[in-house]
């Protein structure tokens, strides 16, 4: 893929971080027309612990340009159109991405609709973005990740870069986004990439 998604599937799971999937929704909405938005069963547990949001809605004061959408799908809904790979969509992040599910992922264990998504995504070569949020990893965390990035996933860990600066929390979380979002043939503006000004 080397054109930004139409299409984009942004799946979060119950790893800590949810605040990247708000960071990530909130600079995809503006260039992407179309999203699907599918929260695992755990993810509103840490979205609660860890955001502001009523009732946990990760969308809540997002402004959406007109004729964009946003479909958020349940956990369990297989008729959500990326749950086959005969509906195209561009690419799929997972983010933040538990261990548990990328264990899940790593042996083909469809047991929900973002396991699945993600099954369909390696197996029609498309692009799937994963961000696991964890520390230490154990050996099974690595060896999934392996499997996962052998079968063509990018492993894109939730590991903040320091060469600019950030002075504020969400300018250290900025920087993992921004690099999400450029794996997506997007920029964000305002971003910035070593050795270059602000845009
Ligand atoms: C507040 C909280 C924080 C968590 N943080 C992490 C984490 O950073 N990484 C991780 O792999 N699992 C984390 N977990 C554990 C996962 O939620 C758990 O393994 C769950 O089964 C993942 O399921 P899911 O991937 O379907 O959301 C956390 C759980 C809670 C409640």
């Amino acid at each position: 893929m080397n054109t930004p998604p139409h299409r984009l599937v942004i799946a979060v799971s119950g790893a800590s971080g949810s605040r990247y999937a708000r960071l990530l929704l909130e600079h995809a909405i503006p260039f992407v027309p179309e999203i699907g938005l599918v929260v695992s069963r755990v993810a509103p547990q840490v979205i609660a612990q860890e955001l502001d949001l009523p009732e946990g809605d990760l969308l809540a004061g997002l402004a959406l340009p007109e004729g964009h959408r946003v479909t958020r799908h349940a956990i369990d809904d297989y008729r959500a159109p990326f749950a086959s790979g005969s509906n195209v969509y561009d690419a799929m992040v997972v983010v933040p991405c538990s261990q548990g599910l990328i264990g899940r992922m790593a042996h083909g264990i469809s047991d929900c609709l973002i396991s699945r998504a993600a099954d369909v995504f390696l197996k029609e070569r498309r692009p799937l973005i994963l961000v696991p949020r964890e520390m230490p990893m154990s050996t099974l965390h690595l060896r999934n990740q392996l499997t996962l990035a052998e079968a063509g996933a990018l492993i894109l860990p939730a590991c903040p870069n320091f060469y600019h600066r950030p002075q504020t929390v969400e300018e250290v979380m900025l920087t993992v986004v921004d690099r999400i979002l450029s794996h997506l043939n997007l920029r964000r503006p305002g971003s910035r990439r070593w050795s270059e000004e602000a845009r």
